[in-house]
């Protein structure tokens, strides 16, 4: 089939299209009614569906003969440990954890959050919520406690899963005295946890919550998968959103698997037997899906990796692991990649491996830049994937798609629109704008299976994020444009959300802990052009009259803040003094022009602006400062 093909089914006849591609899933009970609509308008796949995804990603695949393949090779050169697990022994120790968490009563709809380091323990935790019908929340490792007791609060979890500790380069982090902080902070409080000991720190633990993970799986029997509603939630994300709170992204279980499983073969070009490896982590959305869940329902063998691309011990790290493990689709964030082309432009370290098994490379997370498309293209000699998604979507919405009909790729573009998707550019009121014409980028509803079913405890919320802006559409917070050949551009966010190393993050959040410093008057958080992490935030902050300390200290006070807030993942170092920040008359920050200024990009002084003055006063702060230097 070709891609237009394809995709104008996808289009045009949803629910045939959809139908047929549910029947590469073992329901329990096939879907007949395959599109539907919920208590609150929106719309809903298979909604008479059962099936239970762990069984769909292991036990059926035992059962179909595939028990002895390697499910998943474990690679960690920060603590020099390799290991690899079948299918039936990951089905093993999976339904074992399954039945430990179960013993302590924890059951379908149950939340619990998984707090782990890149141990294979974590795919294991959040397979077994999904065996019992339990809903896992991952909590990325970076995050500090406070954001933690943040998703405890919001998620209200029956249970932590978390291990001693994380290895990050050459330092060790302390999970378990991070879980204590975040409990502490929480309102709400788990009945209990459970906590991994790893070699590298044995934790105390808390006498009557937290219980060992070995000798809880000593006494477990294995437990058997639950059956649940295709419209069940199966996991809660967090990201991070334009106000200080991050949303719980909710995703259900059975368009999840539909759409992971299609997703394999049609964007990534897998087969069952073959091995992918997505260089993340499991607390961000391409870890869930592209190290836990895909590979696995499509019987695909994962690598979890335990380091970083450059480092660990040495910016070849990517190139021996695909060696190693003959991977043939390899994806990770161009941040990454950056880094490695930083102290390897000429690929040196390339030399010493056998890479020939790759056949595809992927890139997400934010925008392919060019200078590192063409790089990777002719340094790797095979195609180079740039494909754009959201944690909201939890697939591509947009890819070349190199299982169905792989295009010539355009530098700067995630090519075209993957199925269900329909892409439209949208002007301020809704208008659709000419090819080649920057807009909102926006979907036409009904959006293919996969994607967000609603954020967490908060309808409204939702609807007000995505859905009320333009009728109709769901709206990406993205803005670009679509050219004449049909090929999708994404330029970056339209609203106060940030791309760090792949990582993202609100300014608003960073706002109000700056805020809350007592040397703040006022002030905005941009993310600024940076050569390695895409974005840096810089504050802009008014000191108030009367503050005894000064630029530099309040310049570190604040980095150490946002550190211990937020975490170091953060990445908030640079603070500018201003004496005036550009408002509009009614008290309103311009953002959108501060970003301009930064980016050295023209912008249009609104008529409604307030003290016009403010705007060279910062424009010489800026370039005194180098801001967005690599941008200009
Ligand atoms: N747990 C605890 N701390 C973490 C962490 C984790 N899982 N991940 C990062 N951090 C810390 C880092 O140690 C660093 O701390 P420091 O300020 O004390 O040095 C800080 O957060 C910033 O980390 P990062 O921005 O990642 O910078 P880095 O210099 O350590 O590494 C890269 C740079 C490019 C190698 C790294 O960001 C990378 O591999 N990025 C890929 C991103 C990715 O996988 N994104 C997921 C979407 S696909
Ligand atoms: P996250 O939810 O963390 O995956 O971040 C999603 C955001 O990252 C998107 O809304 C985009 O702004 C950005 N992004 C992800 N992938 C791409 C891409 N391939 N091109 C451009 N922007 C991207």
């Amino acid at each position: 089939m070709t891609y237009q093909a394809e995709y104008e089914k996808s289009i045009n006849q949803p629910e045939l299209f959809w139908a047929e591609k549910a029947a590469d899933i073992p329901w329990y009970k096939k879907p007949s009614q395959i599109l539907g609509k919920d208590e609150f308008g929106t719309d809903r796949w298979f909604m008479d569906g059962e099936l239970n995804t762990c069984y769909a990603a292991l036990d059926y695949h035992v059962e179909s003969g595939r028990g002895e393949q390697i499910a998943l090779y474990y690679d960690s050169p920060v603590t020099d440990t390799k290991y690899s697990l079948t299918y039936s022994e990951l089905q093993s120790k999976v339904a074992l954890f399954a039945g430990a968490l179960a013993d302590k009563g924890i059951v379908k709809g149950d939340r619990v959050i998984v707090y782990m380091p890149m141990v294979a323990e974590a795919v294991i935790a959040m397979l077994a919520c999904a065996r019992l019908g339990a809903v896992h929340s991952v909590v990325f490792g970076g995050f500090a406690p406070h954001e933690l007791a943040v998703r405890i609060d919001d998620a209200t979890p029956k249970a932590i899963i978390s291990a001693s500790c994380g290895i990050e380069i050459q330092k060790v982090i302390p999970y378990k005295e991070m879980l204590d902080e975040a409990i502490s902070l929480a309102a709400h409080k788990p009945e209990f946890c459970v906590l991994l000991q790893r070699p590298q720190v044995q934790a105390a633990l808390t006498e009557g919550r937290d219980f060992d993970w070995a000798a809880l799986v000593a006494d477990a029997k294995p437990a058997p998968c639950t059956p649940v509603a295709a419209t069940d939630p199966l996991y809660i994300l967090y990201t991070s959103g334009t106000t200080g709170k991050p949303k719980g992204v909710v995703r259900d279980n059975g368009g999840h698997a539909v759409a992971l499983k299609y997703s394999m073969k049609a964007i990534y070009d897998m087969n069952p037997g073959e091995v992918f490896m997505a260089a993340s982590d499991v607390g961000w959305v391409v870890g869930h899906s592209y190290i836990v869940y895909a590979p696995l329902l499509a019987g695909c063998t994962t690598v979890v990796y335990e380091g970083k691309p450059v480092r660990t011990p040495d910016c070849g790290a990517f190139w021996r692991l695909i060696e190693e493990y003959k991977i043939k689709g390899f994806f990770t964030a161009p941040t990454a990649f950056r880094a490695v082309k930083k102290e390897d432009p000429d690929g040196e370290e390339l030399k010493k491996y056998d890479i020939s098994s790759l056949k595809n490379l992927f890139l997400a997370g934010e925008r392919l830049d060019p200078p590192t498309f063409y790089w990777l293209q002719e340094l790797v000699g095979v195609p180079v994937v740039d494909h754009w998604w959201q944690t909201e979507t939890g697939w591509a919405i947009a890819s070349n798609q190199m299982g169905i009909e792989p295009r010539s790729a355009k530098a700067g573009s995630a090519t075209v629109p993957t199925a269900g998707f329909n892409v439209q550019i949208l002007d301020s009121k809704g208008g659709q704008m000419p090819a080649s014409e920057q807009g909102s980028v926006c979907i036409q509803l009904p959006m293919p299976p996969g994607c967000l079913t609603t954020v967490y405890g908060d309808p409204e919320r939702f609807k007000n994020s995505y859905m009320n802006t333009f009728k109709g559409y769901y709206l990406t917070g993205d803005g670009g444009y679509i050219d004449e050949e049909g090929y999708v551009f994404i330029m970056g966010r339209t609203d106060d959300v940030i791309n760090v190393a792949g990582h993202r993050l609100s300014t608003g959040e960073m706002e109000e802990i700056i805020a809350g410093h007592p040397g703040v008057a006022e002030c905005a958080v941009i993310g600024v052009n940076d050569e390695l992490k895409g974005q840096l935030p810089v504050g802009l902050v008014i000191m108030k009259d009367g503050y005894s300390g000064d630029s530099e200290t309040l310049e570190a006070e604040l980095a150490a803040r946002v550190r211990k807030e937020i975490g170091a993942i953060a990445c908030y170092k640079q603070t500018l003094v201003v004496d005036r920040l550009p408002k509009t008359r009614s008290g309103k920050i311009l953002r959108n022009i501060l970003r301009s200024i930064a980016d050295g990009k023209d912008y249009v002084v609104p008529s409604t602006i307030d003290d016009p003055a403010s705007l060279p006063e910062i424009e010489s702060i800026m370039a005194d400062n180098k801001i967005g230097f690599a941008g200009r």
